[in-house]
């Protein structure tokens, strides 16, 4: 439209042998296709004073046979308003010969999955003889799907009757694909923080719920009693469990990442997956021996892969046969569009020859809380862990499935680099969960920013004979220990993230200052930065939130015990790391 054109008015062309209605961004669908900008000028109808298809001797003709945007014309006069024109973009997009496509109406293209709603506004289009933009799901000769970005107009003559239809086509398959990727990456990122936020807060809950009720437990005779308090137990337990998925799927697990032999760390657990997957099922493992060592928890390892085995017994309930595979793969050029570095992975595979997934269930298996089973089989939470664990340990987690033939899901691990393999962790010292009634009474500073966390752990501990200080901050707490007599501290058991300047790790390095041969023991929900500096900072010594009564009391005792083994060696930096 130049200055002086009112909108919707023609354009005259060649003095009078063409006109036509431009488009004035009327025509433009997606993210403005194809020309990535509004498209004004271009007309939307035409009017012609020459009509056939015969004139090819032009420059005019030679621009459509020799532009790489696909385009058609349609006779609606003939039956089925076949394809009577079609220029060589379009056989090269859609890899159809010129003789195959001319007298066919362009509905050949579509296929399965195509829109029927799209197709319908194609339909209304062409009966009205309208203009219309629109993107649809086509297949190529070889059948191949790609997404058409299609715009179909009328040609009519100076009477205004209709003579043919014009069409362009455009592949705009990449482009759907990677907004569709980055959308699922928004949804993805947002359902995790939100996830991470509530599991989190769930942990300390169900720390004192649980705790309690353990107390609690010890403390009641009365048989009945027992009875609820069990049953409140189990529930609270299947809690914590449910939340350990969710903190998974949120990449926020506190992993405990080493070397792993794959092969090795499956076979130990083959017997619990036999025992899961049940008698109708077969399962057939191939591991190959002496692979390079992965780095991931062998724990979480186990989780995921058992959640994935039980999807596959779920999806042959007749039975059949599932299969594991480990192996090793190089990732090189494609490394980056799947989000890995480039390198080598230790494959570890699960197929099925079951049900298998429609591509919309592919699309949303990880998302958490996204099952097709009935309710109360399915929590949706399987796949959505050990994808969320499977990215936490930089590997992926790949689905591919087909309806009626079965469904591999494979997760990559990165390969254990040479330094990553030489310290291995001198194992931990015997279990001895009571104080040592030899030694004087040993003093333990709690600090924790939650106060009912900190009244249980105060209570368990106290229980068992230890003297317990609290603190509800890092700075409570570094001042009280500044007020303590030297020495009299023998371990500090902190939570690890905690509001205000000093979280856990900088109380310990504080303290450290004063007191280099102190214990340290951190505690905590889940912890990014440990994840994150992966291996190397596992040296801290972290127990997991939530925790059992057992759990922290064996591992006071070993932080304890460690108190004299690290006073010769650490130095004031190096606090926590008594596993070197
Ligand atoms: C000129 C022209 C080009 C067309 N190009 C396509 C196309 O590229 N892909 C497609 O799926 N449908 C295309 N169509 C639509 C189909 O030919 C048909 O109109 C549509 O399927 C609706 O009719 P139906 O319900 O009878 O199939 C085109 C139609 C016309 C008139
Ligand atoms: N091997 C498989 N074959 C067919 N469909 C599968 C398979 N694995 C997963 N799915 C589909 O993906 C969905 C999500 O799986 P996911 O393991 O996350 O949850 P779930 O099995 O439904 O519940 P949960 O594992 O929490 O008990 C399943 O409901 C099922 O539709
Ligand atoms: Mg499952």
């Amino acid at each position: 439209m130049n200055d002086k054109q009112k909108p919707g008015e023609r354009v005259i062309e060649g003095n009078g042998q063409s006109s036509g209605i431009p488009a004035e961004g009327a025509m433009d669908v997606g993210a403005r296709e194809p020309i990535e900008t509004r498209g004004l000028h271009h007309w939307r109808e035409a009017t012609i004073t020459e009509p056939g298809l015969d004139d090819r001797g032009n420059v005019f003709f030679a621009a459509i046979e020799m532009t790489r945007m696909p385009m058609i014309l349609t006779d609606p006069h003939q039956t089925d308003n076949p394809i009577v024109f079609a220029n060589k973009a379009f056989l090269d997009l859609t890899l159809y010969e010129e003789a195959e496509v001319l007298g066919r109406n362009c509905r050949f293209l579509q296929g399965p999955q195509t829109d029927r709603e799209m197709v319908g506004q194609m339909r209304d289009a062409v009966s009205e003889n309208e203009s219309v933009a629109l993107e649809v799901l086509n297949y190529r000769r070889d059948g191949s799907p790609f997404w058409n970005a299609v715009f179909i107009g009328p040609v009519h003559d100076t009477s205004g009757k209709l003579l043919y239809f014009f069409a362009s086509q455009l592949d705009v398959t990449r482009r759907r694909e990677s907004e569709k990727a980055s959308l699922q990456a928004q949804k993805m990122e947002a359902v995790g923080q939100l996830t991470a936020g509530l599991a989190h807060d769930f942990n300390n809950l169900l720390q004192v719920v649980n705790g309690n009720l353990e107390l609690a437990t010890a403390r009641v005779e009365d048989e009945r009693t027992l009875r609820y308090l069990q049953s409140a137990r189990g529930a609270a337990e299947r809690g914590a469990k449910l939340t350990g998925q969710l903190l998974a799927f949120a990449r926020k697990s506190r992993l405990d990442p080493r070397p792993v032999d794959v092969s090795a760390c499956v076979n130990g657990f083959a017997d619990v997956m036999e025992s899961a997957i049940g008698k109708q099922v077969e399962l057939q493992l191939s591991l190959r021996r002496n692979l390079p060592k992965a780095v991931l928890d062998p724990e979480q390892f186990e989780m995921a892969v058992l959640n994935i085995a039980i999807n596959a017994r779920d999806a042959m309930p007749e039975g059949g046969m599932v299969e594991l595979v480990t192996g090793k793969v190089r990732v090189i050029d494609d490394a980056a569009s799947q989000g890995l570095t480039p390198g080598e992975y230790i494959s570890v595979e699960i197929r099925d020859e079951g049900e298998g997934m429609p591509p919309h269930v592919i699309d949303r298996a990880t998302e958490p809380f996204f099952t097709t089973k009935t309710t109360g089989k399915g929590t949706g939470l399987g796949l959505a862990m050990a994808s969320g664990f499977v990215q936490q340990s930089r590997g992926r987690l790949v689905i591919e499935s087909e309806v009626g033939r079965g469904t591999t899901i494979r997760m990559l691990f990165p390969v254990a680099t040479s330094d990553q393999i030489e310290p291995q962790a001198p194992p931990r010292t015997t279990m001895l969960a009571k104080p040592d009634h030899q030694a004087p009474v040993e003093h333990i500073l709690v600090v924790e920013d939650s106060p009912d966390v900190l009244a249980l752990s105060k209570e368990i501990l106290e229980e068992i004979g230890y003297k317990v200080s609290t603190a509800e901050s890092g700075e409570e707490a570094l001042i009280l220990f500044k007020s303590l007599e030297p020495g009299s501290v023998d371990l500090l058991f902190t939570d690890l993230v905690m509001p205000g300047g000093i979280n856990g790790i900088v109380l310990a390095q504080e303290v450290a200052k004063l007191d280099p041969s102190l214990s340290v023991l951190m505690t905590t929900g889940y912890n990014e930065e440990l994840v994150i500096e992966g291996p190397q900072a596992s040296g801290l010594d972290v127990l997991g939130k939530p925790y059992r009564r057992s759990d922290l009391l064996d591992r006071i005792r070993q932080a304890l015990n460690q108190r004299g083994v690290t006073e010769q060696r650490r130095h004031p930096s190096d606090y926590g790391s008594a596993e070197e």
